[in-house]
């Protein structure tokens, strides 16, 4: 019997203990830069020429791992090796699957802070926000484990007199993961975990900026008790190796989060009947956002700025619940903004290795050049507050940057940044101000800051996203308590976290037999 599901707790770094741990976690993680990583084939490592090589966004000079680089043939062996692991692992008891993810899960937790580290390295993540990023792979994994073994009883269904029916949920088939770098340990993490547990078998292409985590992570499988063939690991170019794995006839089931470019790409390849194809494939697509905190005239301003903030600035921006547009009512617009810009200018930006730290680098160079030019969209759109500087020279840093008075058709205020760069539209009221969050074609997270009753309930009504907050911000949600996922343009809204999302990854089947 496992015990109810809980939440992983996150480290108090106030606590000296805590902050010493981590520095030692940090400094052997160091001795573990530049090392060489395979891909994983039907549990045989498999060494090429090719590697793909992972910078720290920080220090660009500092290798953090060179991995295996998968071409057409790794990546057809790889759904062949899923293929005939199907056959095997389809069959096996669910509590006994489950179990692999709550022994994957201590493992991880033995050497937690071990693996906040490569993240600080490989993803340029301030200590907390790696610390979440963990906790919240050990979420997906004890969360979903908990899920499998209360779906393995199927759903309750009407029987007539004379037969007995049953409704259960089987395995799919082959899996191919395309996983994001922002959450480079949970979500490529929970996005495996998944279709594990329920029985499907995986292949697994991580981003190419954050390999290494991904590799560690099929050794922690390994070591769980995972047989070979179920994942397969093969890092390699959406071109070449993608698309590959989307097209192929064997593939079943496709999960993917980024780009809502990649998304949309991935879910039209994924809609053509390929030859010997003998079933329709399924997508889980999560994409972009472009989120809005609303602020109205009757709340607590000190709350609307912290919100404001948090969402904003979080990782440098890099979520895609990221909360890039403040809506604010007029009354308050000034105070709001001002306190903002206070906030902002109070937080360390730099270093992510630093305990201080609140904002490290973005990604890489591409995204870098990408939100320099939407600051130079917004000094044409809007009112440069603070912020708009950048320094590519040693690591990719970009100050955390603000711009106030957009109209909210500007472009600042209806495209994905990706980067610590927010926008400041002012409403009328009310009214307004719903209308210009529902203004974009994301529908991803949003967030109130209100303490009128009524506005609230209209809110929950008439602010069109996957996940609406009150009162907070709205970056940060819980695997089990705030399922996530969105509408529109965002994705399939297939809520990660949520008590519907392994069924995702199954097929129910009626069984009926006369008695
Ligand atoms: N789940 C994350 C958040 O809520 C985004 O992927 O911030």
């Amino acid at each position: 019997m496992t015990t109810a599901y809980k939440h992983e707790p996150f480290t108090d770094f106030n606590n000296e203990e805590n902050r010493n741990l981590f520095q030692q976690a940090l400094a052997n993680v160091n001795e573990m830069m530049g090392k060489e990583y395979p891909l994983v084939i039907n549990g045989e490592r498999v060494t090429t020429d090719n590697t793909i090589v992972s910078y720290n966004p920080a220090n660009k000079e500092e290798v953090v791992g060179k991995v295996s680089k998968a071409n057409k043939e790794h990546a057809e062996q790889a759904i062949q090796a899923a293929s005939e692991a199907f056959e095997d692992w389809r069959y096996w008891n669910p509590e006994e699957r489950a179990n692999i993810l709550f022994r994957a899960a201590a493992i991880i937790r033995r050497k937690k802070h071990d693996f906040s580290a490569l993240l600080v390295k490989e993803g340029g993540k301030p200590w907390k926000e790696a610390d979440a990023d963990t906790a919240e792979a050990i979420d997906f994994l004890e969360y979903y484990g908990r899920q499998m073994i209360e779906l393995a009883k199927g759903k309750p269904i009407n029987s007539r007199e004379g037969e007995i029916n049953q409704y259960v949920y089987t395995p799919t088939g082959v899996t191919v993961v395309i996983s994001p770098w922002n959450f480079l340990f949970a979500i490529m993490a929970g996005t495996v975990a998944a279709p594990i547990v329920t029985g499907n078998t995986v292949v697994l292409k991580p981003a190419s900026t954050t390999p290494v985590i991904a590799a560690l992570f099929v050794e922690v499988l390994e070591e769980a008790g995972l047989p070979k063939g179920v994942v397969n690991f093969v890092p390699g170019s959406g071109a070449e190796v993608g698309d590959y794995l989307v097209d192929h006839p064997k593939t079943s089931l496709i999960t993917f989060t980024g780009s809502r470019e990649v998304g949309t790409r991935i879910f039209e390849r994924a809609a053509k009947v390929q030859e010997g194809q003998m079933h329709l494939k399924r997508v889980i697509v999560e994409m972009g956002g472009k989120d809005t905190v609303v602020v109205d005239k009757d709340c607590d301003i000190e709350l609307a700025a912290q919100s404001i903030f948090t969402s904003a600035f979080g990782f440098s921006g890099q979520k895609c619940s990221a909360g890039s547009r403040a809506v604010v009512h007029e009354d308050v617009y000034d105070q709001v903004l001002q306190r903002v810009v206070e906030i902002t200018e109070e937080k360390i930006v730099g270093n992510p290795e630093n305990a201080d730290t609140y904002m490290g680098p973005v990604i890489d160079q591409a995204s870098f050049d990408k939100i320099m030019d939407y600051v130079r969209v917004g000094n044409e759109e809007g009112r440069l507050m603070t912020g708009g500087k950048g320094d590519d020279s040693k690591g990719y840093f970009i100050q955390p940057t603000i711009f106030a008075d957009l109209d909210p058709k500007s472009r600042l205020m209806q495209e994905e940044i990706f980067g610590p760069v927010v926008g400041f539209s002012k409403a009328a009221d009310f009214d307004e101000a719903l209308k210009i969050a529902n203004n974009t074609e994301y529908g991803l997270t949003g967030a109130v800051i209100t303490r009128n009753r009524k506005h609230i309930e209209r809110a929950k009504q008439e602010f069109h996203v996957g996940n609406l907050y009150f009162n907070r911000n709205c970056t940060g949600a819980i695997v089990g308590y705030h399922p996530f996922g969105g509408f529109k343009m965002s994705g399939t809204d297939s809520k990660a976290g949520g008590p519907d999302y392994l069924a995702l990854h199954m097929q129910a089947k009626t069984i009926s037999e006369m008695l």
